[in-house]
């Protein structure tokens, strides 16, 4: 029976007599319960060392496959249940329409993704060559030394109090009024819309947003199954003509807007029309989701109170802020700042979908907050980026034929081209030249935008900024004559 045992030169002995054993048990060569020869008899029935034996029957018994009793031996154990014939499932046919636009909407999917050397404009992450990983680690070791074991434990779904705590006092100091609003920490900004969308109840199936607007927010609108109409933006934010006669047209569950350094165009709505859009939607009843995701990033100009702030003691404003941007993306934590009984039902909705964010990365966050790390870190980027900022508008001005240029502040510029260029057709001559952007269309509702497109420029050297959008410029000029 172990007779035909042929060791295989160059592989490992004991496994080799391991998968020999396992093939006799599979196939029923040895029944439940059989007992298997002792180590010192297999020895000379396989004609290998009792070692080798040993370490065999340790693996077998590991994987539940045998067990031994003292003083008896080894025995096979019984399987585990009746096996069933292998089959095949078309697992696609089983996806439903939630996946399968998420998959369609899927930019890493069906975008173009820049390879090495490349001059990537695609991205707006920030640039991890300025994060002060030393502070980090200090917040780390501080903070897992004031805590101990019980970080590594099940935390709450609200969040972590102490991170709770200070976010409230941060949304105090953009100028927000706190009373009757809490807090919910989130996987996110994406997690804190994606908990709203959820938890929404369907009246017109409508949302209102800006015309562009930010990708992951169109794609989640869509996995839910909501309708969503644009408002255009002009150079000051949403065109409130378009606002008012869109909401004197049709009911909306919720209005999302980005409202400061706004995902794609960069406009900063001005504190004017924020006033005047709060009026409108508060006439109309639309409550608004705030998006307030890189708001911090201003090179220049005075600060405008967020939305929520705007809307005083009033609840209809629910704000959605990220450590995206203006800190480190990897960590994933943001937070909802809305109305209490609002934050109460989302509560419970994170924790029945996910339980609550890492308590280990909200109490390191917290720590490097607390320990004051986060101004510096901010102050030090601010200067970074205004630079990075700069020599992309100066580039812009010098290389670009644009009807228009986009961009106040954050990691981004928006440029509208001639309506003659395609700029998916750009990005493909560009790529050969080793230069990608973002082509436009993919933030439009309405399937416009096919001459516009964004520049992302947080990870590119100044050097790099000129050379890319030169190319950008180059390109547009030569191409033009031949669509024409
Ligand atoms: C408009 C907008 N909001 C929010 C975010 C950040 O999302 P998250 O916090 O999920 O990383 C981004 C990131 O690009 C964005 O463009």
């Amino acid at each position: 029976m172990f007779n035909n045992f042929r060791p295989r030169e160059g592989e490992t002995v004991y496994l080799q007599v391991h998968d020999f054993l396992k093939q006799m048990i599979r196939t029923a060569a040895l029944q439940p319960h059989d007992k298997l020869p002792s180590t010192r008899e297999m020895v000379g029935r396989l004609g290998v060392s009792r070692n080798t034996i040993i370490a065999a029957y340790n693996q077998l018994e590991l994987e539940g496959l045998i067990y031994s009793i003292q003083g008896k031996g080894s025995f096979v154990q019984e399987a585990a249940g009746p096996s069933v014939a292998a089959w095949e499932m078309n697992w696609n046919s089983r996806i439903n329409d939630y996946a399968g636009v998420a998959e369609e909407m899927d930019p890493l999917k069906h975008g173009v993704r820049p390879e090495r050397g490349m001059i990537a404009f695609s991205s707006i992450a920030p640039d991890e060559k300025l994060f002060d990983l030393n502070n980090f680690k200090r917040a780390f070791l501080d903070r897992v030394s004031i805590e101990g074991e019980v970080v590594l434990n099940y935390g709450y779904a609200q969040g972590y109090q102490p991170l709770i705590d200070y976010l409230r006092g941060y949304m105090e100091s953009k100028g927000t009024d706190m009373f009757g609003k809490d807090i919910l920490i989130t996987n996110g900004f994406t997690e804190g819309l994606d908990l709203l969308l959820s938890s929404f109840r369907k009246r017109s199936g409508r949302i209102l947003c800006e015309n562009p607007t930010h990708h992951s927010a169109l794609r989640l609108f869509r996995m839910h199954g909501f309708e969503v109409r644009g408002v255009a933006m002009e150079p000051d934010g949403l065109d409130l003509e378009q606002l008012e006669a869109a909401l004197a047209e049709q009911a909306y569950d919720l209005a999302y807007l980005i409202p400061s350094y706004h995902n794609p165009t960069g406009i900063v709505m001005s504190p004017d029309k924020r006033v005047e859009a709060l009026r409108l939607f508060g006439r109309y009843g639309v409550p608004v989701v705030e998006d307030g995701f890189s708001e911090e990033l201003r090179y220049s100009g005075a600060h405008v109170a967020p939305l929520i702030a705007t809307g005083g003691a009033g609840n209809g404003v629910a704000y959605i802020g990220s450590f995206s941007k203006i800190l480190f993306p990897g960590i994933r934590v943001g937070w909802l700042a809305a109305d209490r009984e609002l934050i109460d039902a989302l509560e419970s909705v994170k924790r029945a979908r996910s339980i609550h964010t890492s308590t280990l990365d909200q109490s390191l966050l917290y720590q490097y907050l607390h320990n004051g790390y986060f101004d510096k870190y901010l102050k030090k980027a601010r200067q970074v980026y205004k630079s990075r900022y700069e020599a992309a508008v100066h580039a812009c001005r010098e290389h670009i034929p644009f009807v228009r240029l986009s961009g106040d502040g954050g990691l981004h510029l928006f440029v509208e081209l001639d309506p003659a260029v395609d700029t998916e057709i750009l990005l493909d001559q560009c790529y050969e030249q080793g230069v990608v952007f973002t082509p436009g269309e993919t933030f439009y509702t309405d399937g416009g935008g096919r001459h516009t497109m964004r520049l992302g420029f947080s990870r590119l050297t100044e050097e790099q900024i000129e050379r890319g959008i030169s190319v950008i410029g180059r390109t547009i000029r030569t191409w033009e004559p031949a669509n024409e």
